[in-house]
């Protein structure tokens, strides 16, 4: 049954290959040489949760599509790996396999989020393809500790009122991160279980992106607030926070639509599109001139932040594909050409806000390990929508494999 998807990424990886020479079918598309630099530099200074689950999701965007919620083929993953797609998802499942390694089997949690909750999660969704692709069937520790972790979301973690999970563990308060971080892990837990048990799951997911919604939806801007609840907030409309808000709410209906029970879930997926156009919507209208945007999007007195600017522009070319509607196509081709300029010549993205204060650019000669991480959602989501404009290139595959 997965026999093809080898020669599908084979597929891929040529085209991918084509895409990055100087030819009118991508044009803007970074080039090799520069794309491994930025994924070393991302591989090497990712360390802490939500760090390592972007880096692992990042990885498998850029170089394993076809085992992502972005295609067709996502449910189920293949039993084993072939030695190509293993090759182009090691990036992905070392970090899996490091982090359940050194996880003590009395946490419940993957990895110690810094007292998040909502952090650690990140990295289940490779915790899953690790299991459901491990070579040694009597392994169990992935499985293991992706249950554990989903356990710990749903029975332990403190929440709203309505049920909203709480992104801290000491307080309830509620981070826009969470939607990238968490619903994904749930939604891809629930799709790979299938069945009813399966389903509650993909509804969890998406009721916690609608609740978080709820919580962030600044009515007047029509972008979501940072932070909310708990005993202080951050009421900005964050930039990366709308990213990450934005590109966890497509993870999650990607992961909806690819799943065996998407016909139950119109709906849903109907109102997870329309919550991620509205951010999209909102956030090109306070483009600056030169492509990018600002750390907090709707304040002109906010400095400019490279690392929003390249997350928010690969949902905006996702969700093209998606919709078929390309009117802010134009707004992320002008900031992937922004970003290009801000990338040095070892494949340092410059400019970023710190991620840690989320309020100050990052210090001179430091560097953002997401901002890295965004360099490249947004050159694989750049690559995809090019190749389904060209004559429906991708269209053609998906159509193969969908007919085998
Ligand atoms: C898969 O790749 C990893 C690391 O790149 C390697 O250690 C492992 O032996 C490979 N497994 C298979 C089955 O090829
Ligand atoms: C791990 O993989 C096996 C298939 O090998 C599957 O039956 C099991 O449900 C998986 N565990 C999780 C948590 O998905």
């Amino acid at each position: 049954m997965f026999s093809l998807l080898p020669t599908l990424l084979i597929a891929c990886t040529l085209i991918s290959s084509v895409l990055t020479a100087p030819v009118p079918l991508a044009p803007l598309s970074l080039n090799d040489a520069t794309i491994t630099k930025v994924r070393n530099n991302m591989l090497q200074i990712s360390t802490h949760s939500w760090e390592l689950g972007t880096a692992a999701q990042t990885d498998l965007e850029l170089r394993a599509p076809a085992l992502t919620v972005l295609w067709p083929t996502a449910f189920p993953p293949p039993k084993s790996l072939s030695p190509v797609l293993n090759a182009s998802a090691s990036g992905a499942l070392s970090i899996a396999k490091r982090v359940v390694r050194a996880k003590p089997a009395s946490s419940k949690t993957l990895i110690d989020g810094d007292g998040a909750v909502g952090d650690p999660p990140s990295i289940g969704t490779a915790v899953l393809l690790a299991n459901w692709t491990r070579s040694d069937p009597s392994d169990q520790s992935f499985s293991v500790a992706a249950a554990q972790q989903l356990d710990f979301l749903l029975n332990d973690a403190p929440r709203t009122s309505d049920g909203a999970i709480s992104h801290r563990k000491d307080q309830t308060q509620l981070w826009a991160d969470f939607v990238y971080m968490v619903p994904p892990f749930i939604a891809y837990y629930g799709a790979l279980q299938g069945g009813d048990d399966g389903a509650n799951l993909l509804q969890e997911a998406y009721d916690q992106c609608r609740l978080y919604r709820k919580y962030l939806l600044d009515t007047g801007s029509g972008l979501w607030k940072h932070i909310v609840l708990g005993n202080w907030q951050d009421n900005a409309r964050w930039g990366t926070g709308n990213g990450w808000a934005a590109a966890g709410m497509f993870r999650v209906l990607e992961t909806i639509r690819h799943s065996s029970v998407s016909s139950q879930f119109q709906s849903q997926t109907d109102d997870l599109t329309s919550w991620i156009q509205q951010i999209i919507d909102n956030t090109w209208k306070h483009q600056n001139s030169d492509g990018s945007l600002r750390n907090h999007l709707d304040d002109e007195s906010s400095f400019v932040d490279t690392s929003s600017t390249a997350l928010l522009a690969a949902v905006t070319y996702r969700m093209a594909v998606l919709t078929k509607d390309t009117s802010n196509v134009d707004a992320a081709d002008k900031a992937f050409s922004y970003i290009k300029t801000q990338i040095d010549s070892n494949g340092w993205l410059a400019n970023t806000v710190d991620p840690l204060t989320f309020t100050t650019p990052s210090a001179s000669g430091s560097h953002s390990p997401e901002g890295q991480a965004f360099v490249l959602l947004l050159q694989a989501a750049y690559r995809d929508y090019s190749l389904a404009k060209s004559g429906g290139v991708r269209d053609m595959l998906l159509a193969y494999i969908q007919t085998r």
